[in-house]
């Protein structure tokens, strides 16, 4: 068996994990041969790849980022390409089909967000053996529990919280601390509650700043003077939009989020008469070393991989249903994202201890 991998999409902490442990118990077990892919689709694209052996995945368990490279602006079904000084999209499925098969590969593994794992799932349906790995840190892709790289960007985020918490205590402030997470709010749910935040805004509930304001002033009321503020980027107020950063052309997701927690600082001082200042985490929340539980999850996933490609279970990708590991079906990802239920536990026990969700 000869089996190419690649990392497509935002990066996140823990691929190099992935690329290791299917690396290492490919080359160990099952005596295949492992092909890296370059940047994700364009790898294959373009032909760079290069020969993975035991030593080259040595040592980068605790590496960030993926040393294969990435990129979320190569969906081979969109690509752009220049013609006559424009740019134009054009679908280049055929031509990676045709240099999976000039590279004999008897299978690809593809570690990546719900955008990569769509793409894979096409190219399953288009006859390409393949195995999906789930990755972001914003913890959204359906049919898993969990994926690697938000334990870590949890970690970072709390730690962002901790450290607000003395400085608005100090200057009797509204602290902002806005976190990514697209259009799931997992990510500032997880470090509000871990950091002891006040208010917790996520995309899934549309908040009300007048509410916002009042709670603010009930806490001042009651002798806190200072209120400390998690919001994901993607939230918005209740008939509201989202607040776009920018727009992203290549992408197979163009837009970028940010900025919300500008204009709501700006509001809530103006309701509160209290200064407020807000912070911007992005993209800290990605790099630099995984936790220790995301290089255990990467590495499970990445070993429960090469099974999948052993057992000849194409099509799927291996996901954590109930701390089990557990084969999906590529079909279950194509269908959006793992938004935060309304009836979260999480949320309700946050309620009751006086959390603020902005409703
Ligand atoms: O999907 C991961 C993520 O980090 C999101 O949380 C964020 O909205 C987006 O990617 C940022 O993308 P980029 O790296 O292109 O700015």
């Amino acid at each position: 068996m000869r089996i190419g991998i690649l990392t497509s999409g935002g990066d996140c902490p823990g691929l190099n994990a992935v690329i290791r442990a299917v690396t290492k118990k490919a080359i160990h077990q099952y005596g295949y041969e492992v092909i890296g892919i370059k940047d994700g689709f364009e790898g294959l694209l373009f032909n760079r790849h290069r020969k993975l052996n035991e030593m080259d995945v040595s040592g980068i368990l605790t590496l960030g980022g993926t040393i294969l490279g990435t990129t979320n602006r190569a969906n081979p079904y969109k690509y752009p390409v220049e013609s006559n000084g424009q740019v134009i999209y054009k679908d280049l499925s055929a031509r990676l089909i045709k240099n999976v098969r000039q590279l004999k590969l008897d299978c690809l593994v593809c570690i990546g967000g719900d955008g990569t794992l769509s793409t894979t799932h096409r190219l399953s349906q288009q006859g390409v053996p393949v195995v999906g790995v789930p990755k972001t840190i914003d913890n959204d892709v359906k049919g898993t529990d969990i994926t690697f790289g938000f334990d870590t960007a949890v970690h970072i985020a709390t730690e962002g919280v901790d450290r607000l918490h003395t400085t608005a205590e100090s200057h009797h402030r509204i602290m902002i601390l806005e976190v990514m997470g697209r259009t799931a709010g997992w990510i500032a749910l997880y470090a509000g509650l871990a950091g002891g935040g006040d208010i917790i805004l996520i995309p899934e509930i549309p908040y009300d700043v007048s509410l916002i304001a009042q709670q603010i002033k009930e806490r001042r009321e009651k002798g806190k003077n200072f209120t400390i503020l998690v919001i994901s980027e993607g939230a918005k107020a209740a008939g509201g939009k989202v607040s776009v950063l920018r727009m992203v052309k290549d992408g197979s997701e163009p837009v970028r989020l940010g900025g919300v927690s500008f204009t709501l600082g700006l509001e809530l001082e103006r309701l509160t008469g209290i200064e407020a200042r807000n912070v911007v985490l992005g993209h800290l929340q990605r790099g630099g070393s995984p936790s220790p539980f995301d290089r255990i999850l990467g590495t499970q996933l990445g070993a429960r991989a090469v099974d999948l490609i052993e057992q000849g279970e194409f099509g799927n990708m291996v996901g954590v249903k109930e701390n089990h590991l557990v084969k999906v079906p590529l079909t279950k990802v194509a269908m959006g994202s793992r938004l935060v239920p309304s009836n979260n536990s999480f949320i309700n026990d946050a309620r009751a201890l006086g959390i603020c969700f902005g409703d």
